[in-house]
């Protein structure tokens, strides 16, 4: 792995997994991030590795939809590996606007299973990065493993599912060496704050109203992002090609009680000057159509592979994130107030 294309980069897991493979990973090679930034993506995520890493990092602001503009990227930076995070990643979004997802989540997909298919001279490497949703939902028991039957409920976990079928199918007809991860909810530094967790952690402490969806009774397995990025690392280093790996937290939890947490540890480090506490700002509203139940991972066909457990419990994992928020505010009021993308801007006027 010399040239490794990373795409999506300038996103949550992507920006945290460029920031772990230069952070003294057995690896050595260069990173060629491919990112169209979206809402999602901030080119600041990775200021201080494009100072520290010139030679070994590049940035290119490229639509993983545009064929001919992905095709030049391999050709020129001579791209033998592939770690593919770009997607539209949020759920209620998808169900507002389902037609991004299909473009980049499943014909993005596509355009690189091409490429990579049509490379004469190079054996490209695809890792494809994916998610728990693909299974659908659990009852009250049980666990996903790598045999659960697909069964997407929403158009994000469709179009993921549809990405992961493609890619199998090279795989098994062309004989690209790939691997697939599906993992479970991530939280920490970096995430745009729509998901649950950093929506949370910024509402509580503005003093705003923390939207539970229905009875807040549905369960998530938490997974660190560095734990993923981990994973992830390890799969692509010693991953048997065509398998697929569940990654998970080992930490089911009931969305009420993540937000009653981030109230507790908000009220502790910061308490509020009124008596109270910030439990009194959640609000129970609508749910979310087709809205899962439960999801968690059995993730003990990656633990006998190649050994991976996740490192962090959930109490340590939330409290660095909550800190990593409060540390940072100037990237928060960037990325809330729009002002992050003025980047963009400038490229285009
Ligand atoms: P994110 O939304 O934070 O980042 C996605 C990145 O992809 C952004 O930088 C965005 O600009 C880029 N992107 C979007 N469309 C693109 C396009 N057409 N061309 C090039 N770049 C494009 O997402 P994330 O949370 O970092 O998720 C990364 C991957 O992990 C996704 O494939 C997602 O399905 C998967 N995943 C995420 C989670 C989670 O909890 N966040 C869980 C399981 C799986
Ligand atoms: P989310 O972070 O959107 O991830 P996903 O839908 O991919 O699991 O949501 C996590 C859980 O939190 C999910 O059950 C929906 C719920 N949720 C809320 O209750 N309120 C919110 O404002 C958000 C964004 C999510």
């Amino acid at each position: 792995m010399k040239n490794l294309l990373v795409t999506g980069g300038c996103g949550f897991i992507g920006s945290n997994f460029i920031h772990h493979l230069f952070s003294g990973q057995n690896f050595d090679g260069r990173v060629i991030n491919v990112d169209k930034l979206t809402y999602a993506g901030n080119i600041e995520n990775l200021a201080g590795i494009e100072k520290q890493f010139p030679d070994r990092y590049i940035f290119s602001q490229t639509d993983i939809c545009d064929k001919a503009a992905l095709d030049h990227l391999f050709e020129i930076h001579a791209i033998d590996a592939v770690c593919h995070f770009a997607a539209e990643s949020h759920v209620d979004r998808s169900i507002i606007g389902p037609d991004d997802f299909v473009k980049t989540n499943i014909l993005g997909t596509f355009n690189l299973l091409e490429i990579i298919r049509n490379r004469k001279d190079q054996v490209v490497l695809f890792h494809h990065v994916s998610t728990d949703e693909v299974y659908g939902s659990l009852g009250r028991t049980g666990l996903f493993t790598e045999k659960t039957p697909y069964d997407p409920s929403s158009p994000y976990s469709a179009s993921k599912a549809s990405s992961d079928h493609l890619v199998r199918a090279y795989h098994r007809t062309y004989g690209i060496p790939v691997t697939i991860s599906n993992c479970s909810n991530n939280y920490g530094p970096f995430q745009f704050p729509e998901k649950l967790i950093p929506l949370m952690v910024l509402n509580a402490r503005a003093g705003k109203p923390l939207p539970v969806y229905g009875q807040g009774v549905n369960i998530r397995d938490w997974l660190y992002v560095n734990d993923h990025c981990r994973a992830v690392w390890s799969i692509m280093q010693q991953g048997e090609k065509g398998q697929t790996y569940n990654i998970g937290g080992r930490c089911e939890m009931k969305n009420i009680d993540v937000v009653e947490l981030i109230c507790d540890i908000l009220d502790d480090m910061e308490p509020l000057k009124e008596a109270g506490s910030r439990k009194n700002l959640i609000t129970f509203v609508k749910d979310r159509p087709g809205h899962d139940l439960r999801y968690a991972i059995d993730y003990s066909k990656l633990n006998e592979a190649l050994g991976w457990d996740p490192e962090e419990t959930f109490a340590s994992g939330l409290k660095k994130t909550i800190c990593w928020y409060l540390d940072n505010p100037e990237w928060t009021r960037r990325v809330q107030s729009g002002e992050y993308r003025k980047w963009i801007d400038t490229q285009y006027n």
